[in-house]
């Protein structure tokens, strides 16, 4: 049975800024701590590791805490929480400087100030990036200084299974047990099969997105709501789970499945144009913003376009950026671009809409304390309240790095008040020893992503909903099935938290009675909002 004190599963944004900042805390006191950060994967692959446009924060002279607050507001239709969307923008700049103090590079232009681009949702320029692969550069600076320290333990290739609580311990724990406590992690490590018993005095969940719950989606394949689903079989809140949000602009590939290369939202805040099969600029048709609308509104126009026309991706025309602005500023794109015949310099790039990111999640506290006792969350596996119905662009990686400073210091606090739980049992694996049938479980992941795709997508209705329900219920009873007489095994666990993640999307979305935000149904009413 493994101890450490501080136990953090994922290495993402959130997970790797917060196990920074305990170093840092600890080392300043000159104290032992250990910290262990488990990751499922190879440790850089990440949503983190793909966020192309950058990062917000009020960094312009011309630009105001107010109208950033603003903006996160009317984007999110206002079922923000006020006190947490002026805590993220204030603290955004002071969490900004700490990324650029551990090594990550963000652009600049001629002038030795901050190139600062605009996206969809915002009023001023206000997205510092590193040309068009940002997560890719915090990523890789916060890795870099993670490994550097010797109290970190970073573990590949172990994912979490399931949080340990006094359920374990043989007592009963229900939604309304107010002390419900987590003791640490069940982890299978992938290399030996062996399912490891973690205990720890504080926990961190930075387990990042959902979206492989849908056919297409940005996401890449860990992005499976694993921390969402663990703490909602412990018994914890969890909320917010109807708004997830459909990016405009994922490059269109019939061919390709699952992870879709992402269209930044910055070229068309650089100036690239939607446009129709008639060649229309069709977005001022929804929206006076015109391409630079929301994201719930562009990806509703698109999505309407496309149904208008029987047609399975729109156009996105970026031939009026200048050479060298691609070249500068979005080179990743432009070579990708190519490598799949695409010349955006003159030919317009097909794009579709594809599940983006999860704005529900663990609900936490404005300290990261989620419902569980010693239990904390951070990044886009939580329900802060920041963004309401609908995020606002490059607002994550902003909320991911805010929610991991508020984690640690009340982490740093409960340390000194917790001790190791005794009397937990190792993993109980009685009865689970039959080799897996892989195309059950394959199956069955590709037959709940179709059920998402056409019944829970960016347009609802009061059928779909209840054909969704239906559906995913006989996959959860068959899923269940195999998983009480099966050898562990990852996609096992895996699809198991997929389907306890469509069970609550589906579930708040048929709770949901008006069209607000990401969320729209055709039997709903609309939410009158002043957006
Ligand atoms: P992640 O970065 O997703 O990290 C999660 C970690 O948890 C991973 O290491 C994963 O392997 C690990 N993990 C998950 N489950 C388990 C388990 N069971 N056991 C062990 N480990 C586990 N946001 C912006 O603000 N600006 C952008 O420009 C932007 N662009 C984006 C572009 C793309 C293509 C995508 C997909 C997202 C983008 N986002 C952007 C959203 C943003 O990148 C994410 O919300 C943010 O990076 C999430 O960080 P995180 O640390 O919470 O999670
Ligand atoms: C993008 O670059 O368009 C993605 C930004 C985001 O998801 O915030």
């Amino acid at each position: 049975m493994k101890k450490v004190d501080f136990l953090v599963v994922g290495s993402g944004i959130a997970g790797l800024s917060y196990a920074l900042k305990l170093c840092e805390h600890f080392e300043s006191k000159k104290r032992d701590v250990n910290i262990c950060i488990l990751t499922k994967a190879e440790q850089f692959e990440s949503n983190t590791q793909y966020a192309q446009g950058g990062i917000a924060a009020v960094i312009d002279k011309e630009d105001s805490y107010q109208q950033h607050i603003e903006d996160t507001l009317v984007a999110g239709a206002f079922l923000n929480d006020e006190e947490v969307v002026r805590m993220v923008v204030e603290e955004g700049p002071d969490r900004i400087n700490e990324l650029i103090r551990w090594g990550a590079n963000f652009d600049k232009g001629k002038d030795g100030q901050y190139d600062l681009a605009k996206e969809g949702g915002h009023s001023d320029h206000r997205i510092l990036h590193h040309k068009d692969i940002t997560g890719k550069e915090i990523q890789r600076a916060l890795l870099e200084k993670v490994q550097k320290r010797k109290n970190v333990e970073l573990l590949n290739h172990l994912f979490a299974i399931d949080l340990i609580t006094q359920h374990h311990l043989g007592e009963k724990v229900t939604r309304n047990r107010a002390d419900k406590q987590c003791f640490g992690i069940y982890a299978l490590n992938k290399i030996s099969g062996e399912v490891e018993t973690i205990l720890a005095k504080v926990t961190l969940l930075a387990t990042g997105g959902v979206g492989q719950v849908y056919r297409t989606t940005t996401n890449p394949s860990v992005a499976t709501g694993d921390g969402i689903a663990m703490t909602y079989r412990a018994k914890g809140e969890v909320k917010g789970m109807e708004f997830v949000q459909f990016h405009p602009t994922a490059f269109y590939n019939p061919t390709q499945k699952g992870h879709a290369f992402l269209i930044t939202e910055a070229l068309r805040g650089a100036g690239a144009i939607l446009r129709n099969h008639k060649g229309e600029n069709f977005m001022k048709k929804y929206d006076s913003r015109g391409s630079l609308a929301p994201r719930d509104i562009v990806a509703r126009a698109i999505d309407a376009e496309m149904k208008k026309g029987g047609q399975e991706h729109l156009w996105l025309d970026a031939s009026d950026i200048s050479q060298d602005e691609l070249n500068n500023h979005f080179p990743s794109i432009f070579q990708k671009c190519l490598e799949y015949g695409v010349d955006i310099t003159k030919d317009w790039i097909p794009v579709a809409p594809a599940a983006h990111y999860m704005c529900g999640g663990i609900e936490v506290d404005k300290k990261g304390r989620t419902t569980i006792h010693n239990l904390l969350a951070s990044g886009e596996c939580t329900y802060t309240g920041l963004h309401g119905a609908n995020r606002l662009a490059s607002n994550s990686l902003l909320e991911a790095a805010v929610y991991a400073h508020e984690s640690c210091q009340t982490a740093i606090q409960l340390f000194d008040h917790t001790d190791f739980q005794i009397g937990v049992p190792q993993w109980n694996k009685e009865g689970t020893t039959v080799a897996e049938e892989m195309v059950l479980i394959s199956q069955s992941r590709s037959d709940l992503q179709a059920v998402m795709s056409n019944y829970v997508g960016i347009v609802r209705s009061d059928e779909r909903l209840n054909r969704a329900f239906a559906r995913t219920a006989l996959i959860f009873e068959e899923t269940e099935a195999l998983y009480r007489k099966t050898s562990l095994s990852l996609p096992l666990c895996e699809l198991r938290n997929l389907i306890n993640i469509t069970y609550l999307i589906i579930s708040a979305a048929k709770e949901r009675k008006e069209n607000v935000g990401l969320h729209f149904s055709i039997d709903n009413e609309v939410l009158e909002t002043s957006s």
